[in-house]
């Protein structure tokens, strides 16, 4: 008989009371051995949050956090225990949690949908809602889709994206991103889209070569077959804060007019003020035809993302199958799209998406000199509160740190010590991204808040860089 290798025994977490549970997720030991829940990396310790208020969140043994990150995935833009967010959504509970939009339409969806029209660029007429950011990004690529076919353009199916990227962790949403550390487990399922390298100070500081890697693309997959340009106008954790210079992105709208290709921004993460602009459409010197959002619509109080279209894409569908793709059960739900109507009104009553442009320079500025002078730090760059903090092999202050180091993993967990929230990225095998931070505060954080995350920070890459340089054998002069 075969041996069949038994995995090690351990004690079955449903033979432990929950109270116990939780305490064994406290201390340091992989949540994966006291814990039900299904985590994401099994030999992580996951911190057991409790409540949040403002720019901070506490641990179950009462510890408290600076959120850089606004609940982790920058989704919490107006920051945690908003009250009259919460009576908001409480309100339109009691009125009318859930109707489905397959038959039946309700109010807020229809005010929602109205005043994102208003805010948007000039020209974006309709709204499609959905529970999230992968969700709104594959429904782009349908809609890209219908609305070719219904041009009868049939052939017209591919989608030409930056390879250094991340779209959300659905099928086709994979497809999009060319990095394969992500795709590789799951490549049957992944169509093969072209990917375009991003034009980096490092790689192609002018786009150039980005826009020849575009013609490259669409010569080799026949311009006639592609469907869309699909890409972050600024990007959030895959390269943070950074946008192609705009030689690119005047190049890429002519050929859009030249091939007749769509172009859909995510914005996922910068849509709804995360770059001091309602959208970040408006700060890219193209306008694409669709745009989604998620995360900032319902900051954090409720899974809502949304579709916008122009109407020229709109126009197609009416004048062609009168009918577009099939819905998720919660989208459009009375429930998310009156936290996102609450969301919007804080906005704006509170004036944040002005706020977060005004400070966020200086934002930048003051992470920038707290880190000058550590030689592992080659830039700090910004859009209102989405910041990048870039870092290099300090021995040339070029090449990236060598990967086995696990920088980005470090910093996170040592700041986290320090009772900071950050996220960091790790290099990516294609070579196109070292390690990088992401900083993004919530809108509504204290000038106390702000320092104190600056402080925190700083403390964290001062230990890192004397580590990594311990390690590199880095002899300062
Ligand atoms: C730029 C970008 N697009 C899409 C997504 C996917 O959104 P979701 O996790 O809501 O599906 C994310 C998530 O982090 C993102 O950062």
């Amino acid at each position: 008989m075969r041996s069949v290798r038994q995995p090690p025994q351990r004690s079955h977490p449903k033979e432990r009371p929950y109270a116990e549970e939780v305490n064994r997720a406290r201390v340091a030991e992989p949540i994966s051995d006291s814990t039900r829940v299904l985590p994401l990396e099994l030999d992580r310790r996951y911190p057991v949050i409790v409540k949040g208020e403002g720019a901070w969140v506490e641990d179950a043994d009462g510890r408290r956090y600076l959120d850089a990150m606004s609940g982790g995935s920058m989704a919490a833009t107006l920051g945690h225990g908003r009250r009259d967010i919460v009576a908001a959504a409480r309100a339109q509970a009691e009125k009318l949690a859930y109707v489905h939009n397959e038959r039946l339409t309700n109010p807020a969806q229809e005010r929602l949908a109205h005043e994102l029209t208003t805010l948007a660029p000039e020209g974006f007429s309709r709204v499609r809602f959905v529970t999230g950011g992968a969700e709104a990004n594959e429904m782009a690529i349908q809609l890209a889709r219908r609305y070719h076919v219904a041009r009868g353009e049939p052939q017209r199916w591919q989608v030409i994206s930056p390879a250094q990227a991340y779209h959300g962790p659905t099928m086709a949403t994979l497809a999009l991103t060319g990095r394969p550390g992500l795709q590789r487990p799951f490549e049957p399922y992944l169509p093969r889209h072209p990917h375009i390298p991003p034009s980096t100070w490092r790689f192609d500081p002018t786009g150039q070569q980005a826009l020849d890697a575009l013609d490259r693309a669409l010569e080799a997959a026949g311009p006639q077959t592609v469907s869309l340009y699909f890409c972050e106008p600024i990007s959030a954790a895959a390269l943070p804060a950074y946008t192609p210079p705009d030689l690119f992105w005047r190049g890429l709208a002519e050929r859009r007019e030249r091939h007749g290709f769509l172009i859909a921004f995510d914005e996922i993460v910068t849509g709804m003020g995360r770059t001091g602009y309602w959208f970040a459409a408006e700060r890219v010197p193209v306008v694409p035809d669709i745009i989604a959002i998620a995360k900032g619509l319902g900051a954090g109080y409720a899974a809502i993302g949304a579709l916008l279209c122009r109407t020229h894409v709109y126009d197609a569908i009416a004048s062609g199958s009168r009918a577009f793709t099939l819905g998720h059960t919660w989208d459009g739900a009375p429930l998310a799209c009156a936290v996102g109507l609450a969301v919007i009104d804080v906005l704006r009553k509170e004036g944040w998406i002005d706020h977060v442009r005004e400070r966020g320079p200086r934002l930048r500025d003051q992470l920038a000199d707290a880190l000058r002078g550590i030689p592992m730090v080659k830039e700090v760059r910004g859009h209102g509160y989405l910041i990048g903090v870039e870092y290099v092999d300090p021995r040339d202050s070029v090449s990236f740190l060598p990967v086995d180091l696990r920088t980005a993993g470090r910093i996170d967990a040592v700041a986290f010590d320090r009772g900071l929230v950050t996220l960091s990225t790790m290099p990516t095998r294609d070579g196109f991204a070292g390690d990088q931070t992401l900083f993004a505060p919530p809108f509504t954080s204290t000038e106390g808040d702000l320092t104190e995350m600056v402080e925190r920070f700083a403390g964290t890459i001062q230990q890192v860089a004397s580590e990594v340089e311990a390690r590199l054998s880095v002899v300062h002069a």
